[in-house]
């Protein structure tokens, strides 16, 4: 295992927590100073290679608040709201959100048993997985459509994105705060709706995200595989089929000249708006070569879209929606490059992974470790200290 001396392993220590027995690590301790899901993940990944032990606590932490339906919330409030100064946003319950994010957990998990083969530690978490997987599989596609749905945008961890524009009846150029106030909209009824997905949420908000669907299927191979490690054959082959019934439906209904898009509604109206959800079925071997191959050429590789100077823009320079300071609307993200760079290397695309590996490095040498990047100017934005940049010492094969 790599040591810990590594100079940006320094930030995953500075923004480490222990409250209530509890460690977790903060994504940035000037605005996001509690546990987010898919960052611990994240956070949990990058731990895997340098301190096994403290990547266990991470999901340990993030595990133990899981709803009583298996949902597992997006936000835990480890410390007081008020003291933190941290927005109060009324979620409807005091210690969590009660939305999601995107299921990357069984990931991380496979990560750090892949590292050590600690069957003590999957036995541990694999019933938190498993209510969890089929919390999603089951109230999140009640029609068995095997598309898993979203029900507020900040579930897919991408905000604002203007993939979310049409379904919040938003036009392609508008504020964050009318963005915010749709989305906190859809909070409150939740609250009314209580927290009711598959009978009451969809019917404000039901988005078929394709990152959230493609992570998804990963994520379920991957638990088929701690499954399997654990002797649950029934469960493993259960996990597995359901992935490439997911696979199946992605293509069924998102896919349409060589583009998977996003949908909403019940009769999977199409929003085509290109952003790098585009490239997120590479990360789960979804399309064929020959699809991957015309995907990387046209548009990744494209100057008039996704290549950039610091590629890879959240959102395509052609989108009228496009914002390179955006937040979401444009910037480029480490995890979102991250992804990428996972994607391009399952299809044998190493030399561009490399390129998306060097351009990702450069961003935070040359403007630190910032929550989001200017993709024309490499100018950083947002929080500073933002801890999963850390996950480009995890691009690597
Ligand atoms: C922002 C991001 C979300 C992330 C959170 C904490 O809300 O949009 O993806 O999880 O910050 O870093």
């Amino acid at each position: 295992m790599d040591n810990m001396n590594h100079p940006y392993l320094r930030l995953l220590k500075e923004n480490r927590r222990i409250t209530s027995g509890f460690q977790y690590t903060i994504p940035s301790s000037d605005t996001y100073p509690y546990q987010w899901l898919w960052d611990s993940c994240f956070h949990a990944i990058i731990l895997s290679h340098f301190r096994i032990a403290d990547a266990k606590k991470e999901i340990l932490a993030l595990l133990s608040k899981q709803f009583q339906n298996g949902m597992i919330p997006h936000m835990i409030y480890w410390e007081n709201i008020k003291r933190m100064g941290f927005p109060k946003i009324k979620w409807g319950k005091e210690d969590t959100s009660t939305i999601t994010q995107p299921p990357m957990i069984a990931y991380a998990v496979w990560s750090i048993y892949q590292k050590d083969k600690d069957k003590s530690f999957i036995k541990k978490v694999y019933p938190h997985l498993y209510h969890f997987y089929r919390y999603l599989l089951t109230e999140r596609d009640p029609h068995g459509n095997q598309l898993i749905g979203i029900m507020n945008p900040d579930e897919s961890g991408e905000d604002n994105s203007p993939r979310f524009d049409i379904p919040l009846g938003l036009p392609p150029v508008h504020s964050l705060k009318e963005n915010a106030k749709r989305r906190f909209g859809l909070v409150a009824q939740n609250i009314e709706c209580k927290f009711d997905a598959p009978f009451c949420m969809r019917n404000f908000f039901w988005v078929k995200d394709v990152p959230f669907n493609a992570i998804m299927v990963e994520n379920l191979r991957l638990l088929a595989q701690i499954a399997a490690s654990l002797g649950y054959s029934e469960d493993a082959d259960f996990f597995a089929s359901e992935a490439e019934n997911i696979v199946s439906a992605m293509r069924k209904f998102m896919l349409e000249d060589g583009l998977f898009w996003s949908t909403f509604g019940e009769n999977y109206q199409k929003i085509k708006v290109k952003t790098w959800a585009i490239f997120a079925p590479l990360f789960a071997k979804i399309l064929t070569q020959k699809e991957a191959e015309k995907l990387v050429k046209k548009h990744l590789l494209n100057p008039k879209e996704f290549w950039t100077e610091f590629p890879v823009p959240t959102v395509s320079i052609s989108e009228s929606s496009f914002d390179p300071q955006g937040f979401w609307r444009g910037p480029t993200w480490i995890a979102t490059n991250w992804f990428i760079y996972k994607g391009l290397l399952n299809y044998g695309f190493n030399g561009v992974a490399e390129q998306i590996k060097e351009t990702s490095i450069k961003l935070i040498q040359e403007s630190g470790f910032r929550e989001y990047f200017n993709p024309q100017t490499g100018e950083g934005l947002g929080a500073k200290n933002f801890t999963w940049g850390v996950l480009v010492l995890d691009m690597r094969s």
